[in-house]
């Protein structure tokens, strides 16, 4: 759709709709009214760098638009509802308001440390998205889109719950695969429920779940059958329309918005112990974090501007490509049934890729935000994913080495490296102050010239393609410098003058290129704007160079990545998942574990070993203590199977212990080993033992 280079540049605007083909940078003066989202993240989990693609991209997007002069609103939140949380937070026996707002405060501080400007970031459990969400469905009953009638569903007799489709686990009823979610499966694709699974298995207490029935609530997708086939088109990126045409094909059914007690979300009104499902509430979720903001904050922003009209305001999703059904169909009925406007934009990005695979827990690139940022600056993951997006769909790759490396070639290598071999000699031979006049030359016009492309590359969100140019124009700054060689006409005390003109070009080149790389890399820009001594950069700055300027003593404004905190960084991942928590969380977009060959498992050291003795933990009801035999020698390990065992049963028992795991430090104690056992959890835990005559520190093979 959106062709490459300058071509694809079509101003595309709608009789009274402004449509986001509209490429063609628009005249300053014209002030656009812009509010963007980026897609809510489950409050059941923390951010990982997946989820830092998106909001990367958006937030270069909105940076890009506030440096051009438009008012762009950008509102998040967390995704509170749903059965993981809920789940999740009985695990750690906290309320899930508890577990929501906690988790929520850690997404805020991620936000934070990798510099995503929302205006507002809050959970879909408020009172602005209680209010929201029930004015939706009351609009929507009004309005004839919702029906009702009894489904048969998989239910726990054990947990007295029914059971999400992907909490159901067992043996493919096409291909015979086994461990296949209750929803599809990974072998055959085929999609199914969960009543139709072989040896249905439910994975919150590991019983076989019954069918029970229940009335549920459905909103009449097929309704807006003809709408939303003439939305789509200008309205959803073109990468996506094949895919929606199938969808059309197989006709627009009907959709459960309503789940049972128990369950975390919020009432539906005037039912009992029903619920909305949490994707009812969640995109309503960027109203309610919008509506928040127009109460709390002094912006002077008026809701409905921005809900009810599309004629004055634009309103764009970014979203990743999972999630399209819902944004590009359910959302834009739920709103148009409801009589509000529908989106101008859904821009659909792929998903990260670490070293060429999927991220996995195992192989260590199941990387957290915060395990990250520990390590390394979240302007080098900005700049590495904003060159590696487009408006494409495709999946983007984390490549570690080639990460260190692009980082330090552009970033270090070209751009900085401008500025610090410019900056010691405007110091030395002219006080920290810039020439009055520039060179006669046409660098810095050539410079400024280059504003239009790039200002068009961001609009589309061809982001590669505009780093492509700017790191273009960063090689021209430095072979200008190194033809001019400052370091050596500065020793010619007639050439002084002419070195400071030259060096001062050089300035205003890292200047010009910090202007078109700020919506990338607002740290390192701010620590720019600093030695330039100016107020913060804008768009229009590209215009006019900086002359007879005093700036600041130069410190070094970015250090090379080094690869030793990569490394660092994936042996934490690594250790954060060695504990792992048998109930699984479906939320998590993660690979399988994925084949292992003999050589990998063998270098795991497992070992017969004697629980000596065994004991509770103060402070910890989920451990117990338990003092092993291993033959050789003697160990603590802490084990999380206190909700299965008393301690006075496991006295003397044989068990399998990983022997060669990496120790780690609790609260309590070193836990030095793990020892092996199956089940889901809960008082489903079982202890694995050797049949007797096993002696302790018997290799286990
Ligand atoms: N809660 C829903 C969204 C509700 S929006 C009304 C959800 N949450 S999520 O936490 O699973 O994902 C949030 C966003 O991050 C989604 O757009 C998703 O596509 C994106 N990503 C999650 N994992 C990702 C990768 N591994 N790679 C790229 N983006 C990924 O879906
Ligand atoms: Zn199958």
């Amino acid at each position: 759709m959106m062709a490459g280079g300058n071509r694809g540049l079509v101003a595309n605007v709608r009789a009274g709709n402004r449509s986001y083909l509209c490429l063609e940078p628009r005249e300053l003066a014209e002030q656009r009214n812009i509010l963007v989202t980026s897609a809510l993240p489950y409050a059941s989990g923390p951010l990982h760098l997946g989820h830092l693609v998106e909001y990367t991209q958006t937030d270069v997007w909105v940076r890009f638009q506030r440096m051009r002069g438009h008012r762009c609103i950008y509102v998040c939140a967390s995704d509170a509802h749903g059965t993981p949380t809920m789940l999740r937070a009985e695990k750690e026996e906290i309320s899930p308001e508890e577990l929501v707002s906690e988790v929520a405060e850690k997404h805020r501080k991620d936000f934070e440390d990798y510099h995503i400007s929302v205006d507002n970031y809050q959970t879909t459990h408020s009172p602005e998205n209680k209010e929201l969400t029930e004015e939706m469905y009351r609009r929507l009953k009004k309005a004839g889109h919702i029906t009702q009638r009894v489904i048969k569903q998989a239910y726990d007799e054990k947990k007295n719950m029914f059971l999400p489709d992907r909490y159901v686990r067992g043996t493919c009823p096409v291909c015979s695969t086994p461990d296949q979610h209750g929803d599809s499966c990974e072998n055959c694709s085929a999609t199914y429920t969960p009543m139709d699974l072989k040896n249905p298995v439910s994975v919150v207490s590991g019983t076989t779940p019954s069918v029970r029935e229940s009335e549920h609530f459905f909103f009449r997708l097929g309704d807006f059958d003809d709408e939303l086939r003439s939305w789509v088109p200008g309205h959803v990126d073109g990468s996506m329309v094949n895919k929606l045409d199938e969808w059309f094909r197989a006709g627009l059914k009907d959709w459960d918005i309503s789940r049972d007690a128990p369950y975390f979300g919020f009432e539906i009104p005037g039912e009992s112990d029903k619920y909305f499902y949490v994707w009812f509430d969640a995109p309503i979720g960027y109203m309610a974090s919008f509506l928040n903001l127009c109460r709390t904050s002094n912006l002077d922003l008026d809701f409905n501007e921005f809900w009810s009209n599309d004629e004055r305001t634009e309103l764009y999703h970014f979203i990743g490509k999972d999630i399209v059904y819902f944004h590009t169909l359910f959302w834009p009925a739920v709103l148009s049934g409801a009589g509000y406007r529908k989106p101008s934009g859904i821009f659909v990005h792929g998903f990260l890729t670490v070293d060429g695979q999927k991220m996995s827990k195992s192989r260590g690139t199941f990387i957290m935000a915060s395990t990250y940022s520990k390590y390394l600056d979240p302007d080098y993951l900005r700049y590495y994913f904003a060159a590696k997006l487009s408006d494409a769909v495709d999946d983007i790759d984390l490549n570690l080495e080639d990460f260190v490396t692009r980082v330090n070639s552009d970033l270090v290598g070209k751009l900085v490296n401008i500025a610090s071999r410019c900056a010691g000699f405007i110091h030395k031979l002219n006080k920290d102050q810039l020439a009055d006049n520039l060179p006669n030359n046409t660098l810095f016009e050539e410079f400024s010239a280059a504003e239009k492309d790039i200002a068009a590359y961001y609009e589309a969100r061809n982001y590669s393609k505009a780093l492509r140019q700017i790191m273009a124009l960063a090689d021209r700054a430095n072979q200008y410098i190194d033809k001019e060689k400052p370091w050596i006409q500065a020793k010619d005390s007639t050439q002084i003058e002419h070195v400071v003109r030259v060096c001062s070009l050089g300035i205003n080149l890292f200047r010009t290129l910090m202007v078109y790389l700020k919506p990338v890399v607002p740290g390192l820009t701010k620590r720019a704007e600093e030695f330039l001594n100016v107020s913060p950069l804008v768009w229009s700055d590209a215009e006019t160079p900086l002359v007879g300027h005093p700036v600041k003593q130069f410190k070094s404004l970015l250090e090379r990545v080094d690869s030793k905190k990569v490394q660092a960084m994936v042996e934490d991942t690594r250790s954060d998942f060695s504990a792992s928590t048998p109930l699984e969380d479906p939320n998590q977009k993660e690979d399988g574990l994925g084949e292992i060959d003999i050589e990998l498992f063998s270098k795991i050291d497992l070992r017969v070993a004697r629980i000596v003795k065994a004991s509770l933990v103060e402070g910890a009801d989920k451990l117990l203590k338990l003092q092993l035999d291993l033959g050789s020698e003697k160990r603590n390990v802490f084990s999380g199977i206190r909700s299965a065992y008393d301690p006075e049963d496991l006295d003397g028992r044989l068990v399998v212990v990983v022997a060669n795991l990496k120790p780690r430090k609790m609260r309590f104690g070193t836990s030095q080993g793990m020892v092996l056992a199956g089940g889901p959890g809960g008082e489903d835990i079982y202890l694995l033992s050797p049949d007797s005559g096993a002696k302790p520190g018997m290799k286990v093979t």
